[in-house]
């Protein structure tokens, strides 16, 4: 439709279109940033958006400041305005005791302070969650806004108002009536996913050159630069976030709070925090305030609660402790505040800060530290891992020295350097990482960290396969990291079955270079066990005992063992059918391993490489002379049992079979048994609750046995 501002029934129209586009893009608006909820794709939106500027170009009036096209605009700032705060905003009296401790001691103040007997019912408090982020004074007249605050020094802060209207969960407009001014405090929050965003991005800005970014130090100074900044364009980009947990009322429906030059005059009430106002709209509570504050439309954290006396508030702490990790952004403690805002006003002040409120204090998540050295160290898989040793540090409850740098791609993407000062975080159990660097503390002559080109650990190359993120020690077998691993693998349940050779015990041998090869297992000496720390004379015992009980193998376990790459249980299952004998297989060329069923050129190459490699063969050798046996059959011995060359699936849970049983009695008769349905399956055990394979095998056609047929079978093969 054409527009023109030159008929005024035309006007009119598009004053009501406007309007109603309004009211549609702020109930999207609501339903998309506050209630999490939307109901529009975002297409759709964008299109009502681009109408209503459209319009708005056209009848330029119409361009009203609770527009949701006015979110972001108004040229860069060379400062800031000072606004005086109509009532102060107070500190609040901390309690760092981590025990209940610091709950109780604030209901016993709150009780004596009001005077209540000993037996008089517990107090109702509400409890919240503390923001670590920057508190807002937001002012609302007639339902608009039209003032943003920082908290300065509590009497003045700056006016922020451009910055703040670019933040989507803060409405421009109330969404139900709120006659008169009335102020909302609330806490800017940035949260952590969105922080990581914001710093990827500047990373990405500062390689492509761009001189003027920097990253930042974590969610709370990256949302304080963001509310600072001067260029509300900028602030547009950072993406912040807003709860509301305040709300005063200021009588009279005056205008915003007037600058700071004009002197701080406060209107009288203010010395009670502008409690009498509230109480005179009728609000008896500050869980009420905060219900008033939701039908507003603006973000009232869900974790809010109203609980009775001090053991509601250290239930409240201790579960809030267990759940501060999962929360998508950071708090730094909780917050009680008495409910019945006629106690708050008895209550009252000292100094700066209410006897009503209190902040309970949780430990802190992140410390700064120096970065004294990165090492690198080599798991189990041979992945190098770079590691940064931190000058020690006392976060998230304990004393972190190593944080992890994960890989190449994320130490240079950090630019951690020795020497340099560090955010470290640790939240929860998981492992201590370092959150960003603080370049202006960088000393001099620093250099970028650079993944060692050869192994830490054996010297043997380090190598970074393309596409994948991780270095490998190519060293194998003669890196006592990766021997570890062997070991581990060599005694496990369904390889060697060494019972009590666990992990503990494998570190302990290898570190104490007891064991540098797999044949070193076999000659352990008692002497040499009770050596070890923690090892008594009738473990030492024990774990000789089930050495030497795994001497007596078969040749699938001891192929399995051996860690032939791509080389798994059945696979070795199906070399010892086809080969009958070690030797055999140990000299089989790669097209007679090709002639294995299910054997493919990847696992042939792997198999032919292992065995080409004269260490290896060294390996079997002195195994075979410590006295590992096993029965060795004849080459495709199983040629002549029944179901040889037929291949099954198990799925479900059977009832009389265990499915170890069932896989045994089937391989007796000669068949295998694979673990996905193909065309080549050709039979499938269902038990209880199949699912998706049985599903897959009556697709194909494939025949279905229960568990009764089977064992039928059995019977009849005689297995
Ligand atoms: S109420 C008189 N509630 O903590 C009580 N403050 O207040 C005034 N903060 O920087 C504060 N979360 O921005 C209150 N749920 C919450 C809060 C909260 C975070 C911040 C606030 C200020 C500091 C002390």
């Amino acid at each position: 439709m054409e527009m023109s501002e030159s008929n005024p029934s035309e006007a009119q129209a598009a004053a009501q279109e406007a309007q109603h586009l309004r009211a549609t893009l702020n109930r999207h608006a609501h339903l998309y940033y506050v209630l999490d909820a939307p109901e529009l794709p975002d297409a759709e939106y964008d299109r009502l958006f681009q109408r209503l500027q459209a319009l708005e170009s056209t009848f330029p009036h119409l361009r009203v400041p609770d527009s949701p096209t006015q979110r972001v605009g108004g040229a860069a700032l060379e400062s800031f305005a000072k606004v005086a705060h109509r009532v102060p905003i107070l500190s609040i009296q901390t309690e760092t005791d981590t025990e209940a401790s610091g709950a109780q001691a604030f209901d016993q103040r709150v009780r004596k302070g009001l005077g209540l007997a000993a037996d008089a019912p517990p107090v109702d408090y509400v409890a919240e969650l503390k923001f670590d982020g920057l508190a807002i004074s937001l002012i609302y007249d007639e339902g608009v806004l039209v003032q943003a605050a920082t908290r300065g020094d509590g009497q003045t802060g700056e006016e922020v108002t451009a910055n703040i209207r670019t933040i989507g969960q803060i409405p421009l407009r109330l969404r139900a009536p709120a006659p008169g001014v009335w102020e909302v405090r609330g806490e800017v929050y940035m949260r952590r996913d969105d922080f990581d965003a914001l710093n990827t991005r500047q990373r990405a800005r500062i390689a492509a050159g761009d001189k003027g970014e920097k990253t930042f130090v974590n969610p709370r100074n990256a949302a304080a630069g963001a509310v600072r900044q001067l260029d509300p364009r900028i602030a547009a980009e950072r993406p912040l976030s807003f709860f509301a947990y305040g709300l005063l009322r200021h009588g009279g429906g005056s205008k915003p709070n007037r600058p700071a030059e004009e002197g701080v005059t406060r209107e009288s009430g203010a010395g009670d925090g502008g409690l009498a106002d509230l109480l005179a709209a009728g609000l008896q509570t500050h869980a009420q305030a905060l219900d008033r504050l939701r039908e507003w439309g603006l973000p009232v954290s869900e974790q809010v609660r109203v609980v009775q006396g001090a053991a509601g508030l250290v239930e409240f702490h201790a579960r809030i402790a267990a759940e501060r990790d999962q929360l998508p952004f950071d708090i730094d403690g909780v917050v009680y505040k008495v409910n019945r805002l006629d106690w708050q006003q008895q209550l009252g002040f000292v100094t700066r800060e209410p006897r009503w409120a209190v902040a309970h204090k949780y430990p802190a998540q992140e410390q700064l530290t120096v970065v004294e050295a990165i090492d690198v160290q080599v798991g189990r898989t041979g992945k190098l891992t770079p590691v940064a040793k931190l000058h020690p540090v006392f976060v998230g409850g304990v004393t972190v020295t190593n944080a992890t740098l994960h890989n190449e791609d994320e130490a240079r993407r950090k630019d951690v350097r020795v020497g340099d000062t560090v955010v470290v975080r640790r939240a929860g159990d998981v492992i201590p990482e370092v959150v960003s660097v603080l370049a202006e503390k960088r000393p001099p002559d620093t250099v970028p960290f650079q993944m060692p080109s050869h192994c830490p650990v054996c010297g043997s190359l380090a190598v970074r396969e393309p596409e994948e993120v991780d270095h490998r020690c190519s060293g194998g077998l003669f890196c006592s990291a990766q021997r570890k691993q062997a070991l581990w693998h060599f005694a496990h349940r369904r390889a060697m079955d060494i019972e009590d050779l666990g992990e503990k015990l494998i570190d302990q041998l290898v570190d104490a270079g007891l064991v540098k090869t797999l044949p070193d297992l076999y000659k352990l000496g008692f002497t040499a066990l009770v050596g070890l720390e923690r090892m008594a004379e009738k473990s030492a015992n024990n774990v000789l005992a089930s050495i030497e009980k795994s001497k007596d193998t078969t040749l699938p376990r001891f192929l399995f063992a051996l860690g032939i790459r791509h080389v798994g249980e059945t696979t070795a299952k199906d070399l010892a059918r086809h080969f009958g004998r070690l030797d055999a297989i140990m000299d089989a060329t790669v097209e007679q391993l090709l002639q294995v069923p299910d054997v493919g050129p990847v696992v042939a190459q792997s198999v032919q490489s292992f065995f080409a490699e004269p260490h290896h063969r060294e390996v079997v050798a002195q195994l075979r002379a410590c006295g590992l046996k096993w029965a060795e059959g004849e080459p495709t011995a199983g040629a002549n049992l029944p179901l040889a060359g037929q291949t099954f699936v198990l799925t479900g849970t059977l009832g009389q079979l265990t499915r170890d049983e069932a896989r045994a009695r089937l391989e007796a008769a000669g068949a295998k048994v694979a673990g996905s349905v193909s065309r080549k399956t050709h039979a499938v055990v269902a038990g209880a609750e199949a699912g998706s394979k049985l599903d897959k095998a009556r697709e194909l056609g494939i025949p279905v046995y229960d568990e009764a047929q089977l064992l039928a079978l059995f019977d009849q093969l005689g297995v």
